[in-house]
């Protein structure tokens, strides 16, 4: 039985989702734990009523743990990962430290479920950008096997967590203000502007963002063959990451096959009349836990090509729910034992 839970990095933007997600979704458990730096030791946190107080982070956090969901920078959960390990426990981890580690499963339950039976101590769970898009693949790739993915991304500020939450709510005051504002989490204003780069350069000109869709995608369907062509931009969103997405698949599907075929898959939700003015947008999807998909229709330069919206909330599906969809895995898994 899994009963004791430590949620490590609760007090980020990723880690309050966690909190209310348990709450939520009525996460059985004994014990709970919550865990930070030194500098939110000792906050209170109200948690299914009771309250709580912040723990530093420390190797022996993790004594008498069975699951611990880890929503920290890399450099955090490349150290605490090894050290709940040790301690016996299974950590659930949504930094991209051990995402592409070979012993680590790489998971979206409703895309490749059956992975975290092979995990030796840490489960990954993507990069928000991958998540959703991967999630809107699974039914296209089942019916007609996705060759190639061409992918834009418009990446919400919450992605980079709370500062980047506050650098655009704080950045578009100053711009209405005429004052200054210093950015913290971008290199360059992102009120009432794009930034065409999230991440460093990495590979042949794209970014590290780019790249983990290359990655963690081929890794998820287990399938190296399937190309994609990422670009990702920050945009002046404050929640919900939205994609442009072309697949091209090896035999043609229609837009109403694929419409079909998403509005049976696990996880999808249909929003797809363009006359009546009916998409997913940001404002329309924040705060819900599916992957949104509208404005379907053929791509009429390509035989084989169909084009898409897609919209979800990159804290919950793209971090939180798909992290506590995994640590319910594991419970029903351990239920079935
Ligand atoms: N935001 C997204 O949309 C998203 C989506 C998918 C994955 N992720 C990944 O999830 C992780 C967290 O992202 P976030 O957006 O929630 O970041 P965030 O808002 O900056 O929160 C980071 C959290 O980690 C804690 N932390 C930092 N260093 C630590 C350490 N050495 N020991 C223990 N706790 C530590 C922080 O505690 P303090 O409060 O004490 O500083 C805070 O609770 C990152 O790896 C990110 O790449 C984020």
């Amino acid at each position: 039985m899994y009963e004791n839970l430590a949620i490590v990095g609760a007090t980020g933007a990723v880690g309050r989702l966690i909190r209310q997600l348990l709450e939520e979704r009525k996460f059985p458990y004994k014990t709970i734990k919550f865990l930070a730096t030194k500098r939110s030791a000792g906050t209170e946190i109200t948690f299914n009523g009771e309250t709580h107080i912040v723990e530093e982070m420390t190797p022996e956090s993790f004594k008498g743990i069975d699951i611990a969901i880890g929503s920290t920078p890399d450099e955090a959960a490349a150290e605490f990962a090894p050290w709940a390990v040790a301690a016996g426990c299974i950590v659930v981890d949504e930094s991209g430290y051990w995402r592409m580690k070979e012993d680590v499963p790489l998971v979206v339950p409703e895309v490749n479920p059956e992975a975290i039976q092979n995990h030796k101590g840490i489960i990954s769970s993507p990069n928000c950008s991958t998540t959703q898009m991967v999630v809107a693949m699974k039914p296209l790739h089942d019916a007609a096997k996705i060759k190639r993915v061409v992918v834009s991304t418009y990446q919400a500020t919450s992605g980079a967590g709370v500062v980047g939450e506050e650098d655009l709510v704080e950045g578009a005051k100053a711009v209405l203000n005429g004052s200054d504002y210093e950015y913290k989490a971008f290199k360059h204003q992102i009120a009432f502007n794009l930034i065409p780069q999230i991440g460093g350069p990495k590979y042949e000109g794209y970014t590290s963002e780019e790249m983990k869709m290359v990655y963690e995608t081929r890794k998820i369907f287990g399938d190296e063959s399937i190309q994609v062509c990422p670009t990702c931009v920050r945009v002046p969103v404050t929640n919900c990451h939205s994609e442009s997405i072309l697949v091209e698949t090896e035999r043609p599907i229609s837009a109403e096959e694929a419409r079909e075929l998403f509005e049976k898959a696990d996880g999808i939700t249909v929003v797809d009349d363009l006359g009546a003015g009916e998409y997913p947008m940001p404002k329309t999807c924040t705060g819900k836990n599916e992957v949104f998909i509208g404005r379907i229709r053929k791509d009429i330069s390509c035989e084989n090509g169909l084009t898409f919206w897609c919209v979800s909330d990159n804290l919950r599906k793209g971090a939180a729910t798909n992290a506590v969809q995994i640590a319910e895995l594991l419970v029903r898994s351990s239920a079935a034992v």
